[in-house]
């Protein structure tokens, strides 16, 4: 049920905060241990290599937990797209683990990646919001993103879900390796949700942004880099898909390499800075392409702020960014949207699980 809400999307994005907070309780024993299926810590033990396999947002998930995953417990990560994965089967290692990650569990592209690698005999787990689906019966493994049901087409809640589960799972792997670690996931998740909830509070000056920038334009760029590059992947898929402006979201060392010639007077170029490393990159880009006419927009992480930006999230780990700087992103989509006139929760041409190849 929406309750007071409009439109699903917006409900959903709202209750962030809340899934933090119940991926913690349900990760966590009595005395604050990490807790997860020893048959899974045992998986990801015995792997060599770890093959993730998603569409769509859960495929821009998968990407922040290539980074979990291999700077936190030190396996190597492939993340492909599963539609893709049949024509470019990679060489596979010794020992590989398969990581499907499905909001709906019934993603018809990723399961026949499933059932083929199932034939060739290798383990699989599925993270999944829906535990009986289709992927989670027929992997060896399942981990729940106890994100409740999620109605909207637009994956929001499952999408933080997802990279909150990616990072408890990298880091109980670091524990059971009796790795070096000095990032506690729980007390960092935490911090997230309270962080979220700022942002949540911030509706009004994102949907005046959403309108200055958004609502007459044809299309949008965001930009980034390192992790804020997969954050603006998964911004100009939200942009695409229910306010049907053509968007893009492209690494800011690439921009010089071909996508600059799209700059015009006027357009629309959001960049995201939430690391350090980056920061000065990303800025050198935003002015290159204001110098060519574009309507800047940054959004940046405390301690990295200048006074020009747009909008300043909230610090958190720099592990854990996407999951703050994804959601002025989501709010941007859904008033775009809305000052566009679309169908939020039901955008043209799209159906909420994808059970054909
Ligand atoms: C985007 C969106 C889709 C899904 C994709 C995979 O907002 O919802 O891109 O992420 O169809 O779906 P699942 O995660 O159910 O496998």
């Amino acid at each position: 049920e929406k309750g007071t809400y409009p439109h699903f999307m917006l409900k959903e994005i709202d209750e962030q905060p809340f899934v933090m907070r119940k991926i913690i309780n349900e990760y966590q024993t009595e005395d604050s241990e990490l807790k997860l299926d020893k048959n899974v810590r045992q998986a990801m033990k015995d792997c060599d290599r770890i093959y993730i396999i998603a569409a769509g947002t859960s495929y821009h998930a998968g990407l922040v937990g290539k980074a979990f995953i291999e700077k936190l417990a030190n396996i190597p990560v492939e993340v492909h797209i599963a539609s893709e994965f049949s024509y470019n089967m990679p060489l596979l290692s010794v020992k590989p683990l398969f990581i499907f990650i499905s909001q709906s569990g019934e993603t018809a592209d990723s399961r026949a990646v499933l059932v083929r690698i199932k034939e060739m005999g290798h383990p699989a787990l599925t993270i999944t919001n829906v535990p009986g689906s289709t992927l989670s019966r027929e992997a060896d493994y399942t981990l729940n993103l106890y994100a409740g049901p999620e109605i909207a087409v637009a994956s929001t809640k499952a999408y933080t879900a997802q990279i909150a589960v990616l990072a408890i799972l990298a880091v109980d792997t670091a524990k059971a390796k009796c790795l070096e670690l000095d990032f506690d996931p729980m007390q960092e998740l935490a911090i997230v949700a309270n962080a979220m909830e700022v942002l949540t509070d911030q509706k009004e000056t994102i949907e005046e942004l959403a309108r200055d920038y958004l609502s007459k334009t044809r299309n949008a760029f965001f930009i980034g880099r390192s992790t804020d590059y997969y954050v603006c992947m998964e911004a100009a898929l939200k942009l695409k898909e229910i306010s049907y402006i053509q968007a893009e979201g492209f690494a800011g060392g690439e921009l010089k390499h071909g996508t600059i010639a799209l700059i015009e007077e006027g357009t629309p170029v959001i960049a995201i800075s939430t690391q350090e490393n980056v920061n000065y990159s990303i800025r050198g880009n935003v002015q290159e392409v204001v110098a060519r006419g574009a309507n800047d927009m940054v959004i940046s992480m405390k301690g990295l702020e200048q006074d020009t930006d747009a909008f300043v999230i909230p610090q958190v780990h720099e592990l854990l960014t996407p999951l703050v700087s994804v959601v002025p992103m989501q709010l941007l989509a859904y008033y775009a949207a809305l000052h566009r006139d679309c169908d939020v929760d039901k955008p043209r041409n799209l159906a909420k699980s994808v059970t054909v190849e």
